[in-house]
């Protein structure tokens, strides 16, 4: 059901309750998600994106009853990936040749998609679109999280419309960020940041600061997924920047996975040495064959250290940590020191495999590694405590 969010705009997005899986199975999605569209009716009118192609008819249908479809002036899309555009299509059935405002990298995609030749617009930064009392500014934000996006800023109502950027997978009832659980809020944020603008921390930190050196006023921050800012936009503006600065907590994440309980045993015993010599670290440990992947990388995000552990499983290591050091290569992490450890009954090469894996995944290797033959006795156990806590000493 659209809800107005302003005097001249108007929230006409869709409401995901039950999606839990986003990017295929890349990405978690606990508490839903939504796709925002938002209508700005001045002198003339402007949607700004549509939602995702399951919805398409849906949305259409929903938008026919907040408006007439014919008085409709323009289209514009911040960012073109499926989860934006995919009613697009449907829309423009209704509504062939309308003006589609874009970045020009908008334009390739949209037609890479859907193969149609509409009336796209180029825009790029400090381009506007006066719709009467207020006016568009358009800012480019390529790779924020792709080559095609963009932010636009509201004149008269005072919006930024973020697009992906700021935004949350979390459905809710409530569309503003003063009516929902802050704390789940700002854990969905994280998570939202770490799993998809990670690997662009410096042009996330280059646009946070070319906004703020624009004065823009900004009363409420509109993404495109979750609920809007409208108490808080200082507050996940300085979020950000201290995200794609890197920032980290004193905390060290051991990571690893286990068949018969030997590595879960080296990872207790490590994170006691740790905590021995560290009292004040925080120290995490999970199994990544049990815990969600995605919670898994905001606890690697927000550490200045990890260990990662598997047993050797047919001369490699587990698939749960193989899939977990994929992700930590492509999120591209930085400035965090790393070593492995795991039990092995003959060949044992995994250890050095999630070495290697972690290197290339630019951690700062400490140490060969801990590798622990059967089933570690007490003896080993201790050794598993020394261990840790050398690998302590080397980020006190
Ligand atoms: Fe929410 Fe990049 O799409």
């Amino acid at each position: 059901m659209a809800k107005k969010i302003s005097e001249k705009v108007t929230w006409v997005g869709k409401t995901d309750w039950d999606l839990r899986h986003f990017h295929g199975d890349e990405l978690s999605t606990h508490h839903g998600s939504s796709y925002n569209s938002y209508l700005i009716r001045d002198k003339k009118v402007a949607l700004l994106d549509t939602v995702w192609l399951p919805y398409d008819h849906e949305f259409v249908d929903r938008l026919k009853e907040e408006i007439d479809l014919d008085k409709i002036d323009y289209i514009v899309m911040n960012h073109n990936e499926v989860d934006h555009s995919g009613a697009l299509p449907e829309l423009l059935r209704h509504r062939p040749g309308i003006p589609i405002y874009c970045t020009k990298k908008g334009e390739a995609i949209l037609r890479g998609q859907y193969h149609q030749d509409w009336n796209f617009v180029n825009v790029k930064t400090g381009d506007t679109l006066t719709l009467g009392d207020t006016t568009l500014t358009f800012i480019e934000a390529p790779m924020l999280h792709w080559p095609d996006t963009m932010f636009c800023h509201l004149s008269g109502e005072d919006i930024l419309f973020s697009n992906d950027g700021f935004g949350q997978h979390l459905a809710s009832g409530s569309l503003f960020d003063d009516q929902i659980d802050n704390d789940i809020l700002f854990a969905e944020a994280e998570k939202y940041y770490v799993n998809i603008l990670n690997p662009f921390n410096a042009m996330v930190a280059k646009k946070v600061k070319q906004i703020i050196d624009m004065n823009l006023p900004i009363k409420m921050i509109c993404p495109s997924h979750g609920v809007i800012w409208r108490d808080k936009p200082n507050a996940i503006i300085e979020k950000y920047q201290l995200w794609s600065a890197g920032g980290q907590a004193d905390q060290v994440t051991i990571i690893y996975d286990t068949m018969w309980k030997s590595t879960e045993k080296m990872a207790t015993a490590i994170a006691d040495g740790i905590r021995a010599k560290l009292p004040d670290t925080k120290v995490v440990v999970v199994c990544a064959s049990e815990a969600d992947k995605n919670d898994i990388l905001v606890e690697v995000s927000r550490s200045k250290a990890i260990l990662v552990g598997s047993p050797t499983i047919n001369n490699g290591i587990s698939y749960a940590i193989a899939g977990l050091l994929e992700m930590m290569k492509g999120l591209k992490f930085k400035g965090k020191k790393a070593a492995a450890f795991g039990s092995y009954g003959w060949s044992g090469e995994g250890v050095k495999q999630i070495s290697a894996a972690l290197s290339a995944a630019g951690m700062e290797i400490v140490n060969d590694g801990m590798k622990a033959l059967w089933v570690p006795d007490n003896d080993v156990l201790a050794q598993c405590r020394d261990f840790g806590g050398v690998f302590a000493e080397t980020i006190a």
